[in-house]
């Protein structure tokens, strides 16, 4: 009989690639916090119906990608395909849409899409985003904005900002009669989808990937052409607030995300080093959902990191921090070492080992541990209540009373 083997498309997060995940979310973290984020977690099982609102019917992650199934409760449910509408779920579910306060949070976890697996495209994969509640004034979108650049900054990733403004219920209807009308010209050559877009969600046409529909799509009309004056107003002020933030971008007018609940600023951050699946982090506005999902008309706004897309990228640096190995080369000592190490792992990074070895065993370990002071008990230190230490980086050994060890 052969091993089990995890699914396809759904990766264990092991060594080196643990140690980025951690210092991504980490570091990620204490910028959302810098910014005025609190910590969200929300489940990863939600109704099927909260997706199907949400992101839309019209979207292939509703439509192709849901691990959808019926509970032993005879439920509809589904393992989140993004995490937006779970967050917005909670905010109407605990009536914060009632208090008219803005709530800020962010939030790190697995997100789950029945796609065709490829380099950068997984099942399960992990985001790190962020929502935005009760602000409409554009500066939070120029916030949000900044705050991915500096995530971006602090790991060391380059980055390019594709923008968009998709307008608003007052032009967005207008612009999409407008774009229909000279759809259905052309509607016998687009490929399969399109032709349903065209009757679902006819913005979406603009971003198919397939190069034929490309090509006849290239004398459609602009999105960002036909802006009524309060979104070209509020678009100009964002990429003036942008400007001047120093942050260069480049408008896509036909960025306009794989989700329907989008409205006004739609952007992406792509990467020309991680292959086609090129998007390390997207957003926008999006003023409707949460009166759509039968709350209060609250203006939001958000963005989600595909932390898998970006492991590659990001530039470790190592922090000096001080990581001890504790051991004994006796048998007798196991009992003292074990309490000294659970002493020192009140404030420090300890492993500590549970059997008698050689001096050498022990600096092996420690090293593939990943220690760089290694602490010991042997007969003579066991005898004279002291302690072996060796500091791995510079080499240097003492031997000291074993009290007296507080740490280097
Ligand atoms: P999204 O563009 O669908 O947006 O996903 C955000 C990011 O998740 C993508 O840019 C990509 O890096 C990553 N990602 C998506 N699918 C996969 C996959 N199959 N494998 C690996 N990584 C993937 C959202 O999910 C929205 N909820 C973002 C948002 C928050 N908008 C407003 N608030």
């Amino acid at each position: 009989m052969s091993n089990i083997q995890s699914l396809r498309g759904m990766k264990d997060i092991i060594d080196d690639d643990s140690k980025l995940f951690t210092y991504f979310v980490e570091n990620a973290s204490k910028i959302a916090k810098n910014y005025g984020f609190s910590f969200i977690s929300t489940p990863m099982l939600e109704e099927t119906a909260l997706f199907k609102r949400s992101v839309g019917e019209s979207s292939d992650i509703v439509n192709k990608e849901m691990y959808q199934f019926i509970d032993k409760g005879e439920n509809d449910v589904c393992l989140r395909p993004e995490g937006t509408a779970g967050v917005v779920r909670c905010f109407i579910q605990n009536k914060f849409d009632k208090t008219g306060a803005t709530k800020r949070w962010f939030y790190t976890g697995s997100m789950f899409r029945y796609e065709r697996p490829q380099k950068g495209r997984l099942r399960q994969f992990h985001q790190f985003g962020a929502e935005s509640f009760g602000q409409s004034s554009v500066y939070e979108d120029a916030n949000i904005i900044i705050m991915i650049k500096d995530i971006f900054d602090f790991f060391g990733i380059k980055y390019k900002l594709l923008l968009n403004s998709l307008g608003c219920l007052e032009c967005m209807p207008t612009y999409k009669q407008n774009l229909v009308s000279k759809l259905v010209n052309i509607q016998e050559d687009l490929c399969g989808d399109c032709k349903r877009r065209i009757e679902t969600n006819p913005i979406r046409v603009l971003d198919c990937k397939i190069e034929s529909c490309k090509e006849l799509l290239t004398d459609m009309p602009k999105i960002t052409h036909n802006l009524c004056q309060e979104c070209n107003k509020d678009f100009d002020i964002l990429k003036d607030i942008l400007t001047k933030n120093n942050i260069s971008f480049e408008i896509d007018s036909n960025l306009v995300r794989g989700l329907d609940y989008y409205n006004k600023t739609a952007f992406e951050f792509v990467s020309s080093e991680i292959g086609s699946q090129s998007a390390m982090a997207g957003g926008g506005r999006y003023d409707k959902l949460v009166e759509f999902l039968g709350g209060k008309s609250t203006p939001a706004v958000g963005f989600a990191i595909g932390i898998e897309r970006i492991l590659e990228l990001i530039k470790y640096q190592p922090q000096d921090e001080n990581i001890y190995y504790f051991g004994s080369m006796t048998p007798d000592g196991i009992e003292r070492i074990f309490a000294k190490a659970v002493e020192f792992r009140k404030s420090n990074k300890a492993f500590v080992e549970y059997s008698s070895k050689s001096f050498i065993k022990h600096l092996n370990i420690a090293e593939k541990q990943g220690a760089n002071i290694v602490a010991l008990i042997g007969e003579d230190e066991l005898k004279n209540d002291t302690i072996f230490i060796k500091d791995l980086r510079t080499k240097e050994e003492k031997t000291i009373p074993l009290n007296n060890f507080k740490g280097l």
